[in-house]
């Protein structure tokens, strides 16, 4: 299993480092921007030549993989997760963000089998952050050991285009932040810097990865309704521990939200 081989972090490093070239090197250009579902949800020339870049070259060493890619769905591609492998990729989490040149913007692909969460990288590319974690293995942040046990109320959330619920956790905790990218706001919570994260309406790309980072840090993850996480529900809380996120889940009021592979 070659994949699974290539699962350390110097390799993850250059498996990334041409793509996040092109989007440091864009990163200060003017950019072209195109509207997508809504006027908050962007997509620019270089997230689909990244998203492109990473399918070839994965599927030159695996023909037979799948993919789930944010800008592949939005040119009408299905989000179809079989047992089959597959890679769940957004080429720029936070293109709002990169549009803008507010320096948190990551690529975050995970890959599964089974359906189950093999790995997952988030790397955010202004920070030169990467995380990383394995099924089983642990979580690092530039190659070194993620552990969540810190108690410090801090809770990081998105209001994006989709959400409208942010009230509940400001009377919570002590504090509420948003970085611009699902991906990075969730890998906080991996580091201990947030003690959760909780989202509506992102899509399976956006935390594919980082759920498993947060999981092998030691974090908890699940549906903000407090049952079993899914990926494809579009809701998701995760925390520093249980008591933190159902104590999330009891206040959190859903909004419905199309599931993403609802046909
Ligand atoms: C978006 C970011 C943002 C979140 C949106 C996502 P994109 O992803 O993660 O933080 O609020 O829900 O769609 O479009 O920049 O890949």
């Amino acid at each position: 299993r070659l994949y699974r081989l290539s699962v350390t972090s110097q390799t993850h490093t250059l498996f990334v480092a041409h793509e996040t070239s092109v989007i440091l090197s864009a990163f200060q250009q003017q950019k072209e921007v195109r509207l997508k579902s809504s006027p908050a949800d962007l997509v620019t020339e270089t997230d689909q030549q990244v998203e492109k870049m990473l399918i070839s070259a994965i599927r030159r060493k695996y023909p037979q993989h799948r993919f789930i890619g944010e800008e592949s769905v939005a040119a009408g591609e299905a989000v179809e997760l079989t047992d089959s492998p597959t890679w769940i990729i957004d080429p720029i989490d936070g293109t709002v963000n990169f549009v803008h040149r507010f320096p948190f913007v990551a690529v975050s692909i995970a890959f599964t089998v089974n359906k189950q969460t093999e790995f997952g990288i988030v790397y955010s590319c202004v920070e030169d952050k990467l995380f990383h974690a394995q099924r089983g293995r642990g979580a690092y942040l530039n190659g070194k050991p993620l552990c969540s046990d810190i108690h410090r109320c801090v809770v990081v959330t998105e209001i994006g285009a989709e959400s409208r619920s942010i009230t509940c956790c400001v009377l919570l905790c002590y504090s509420v932040r948003a970085l611009g990218t699902a991906a990075v706001d969730m890998c906080q919570v991996a580091t201990g810097g947030a003690d959760a994260y909780y989202h509506i309406g992102m899509h399976c790309w956006d935390i594919a990865a980082s759920t498993i980072i947060v999981l092998e840090a030691g974090g908890v993850v699940m549906d903000t309704d407090g049952s079993e996480f899914d990926m494809m529900s579009r809701k998701v809380i995760a925390a520093s521990s249980s008591a933190v996120a159902n104590g999330i889940a009891q206040v959190v009021q859903a909004f419905p939200c199309r599931r993403d592979n609802e046909a």
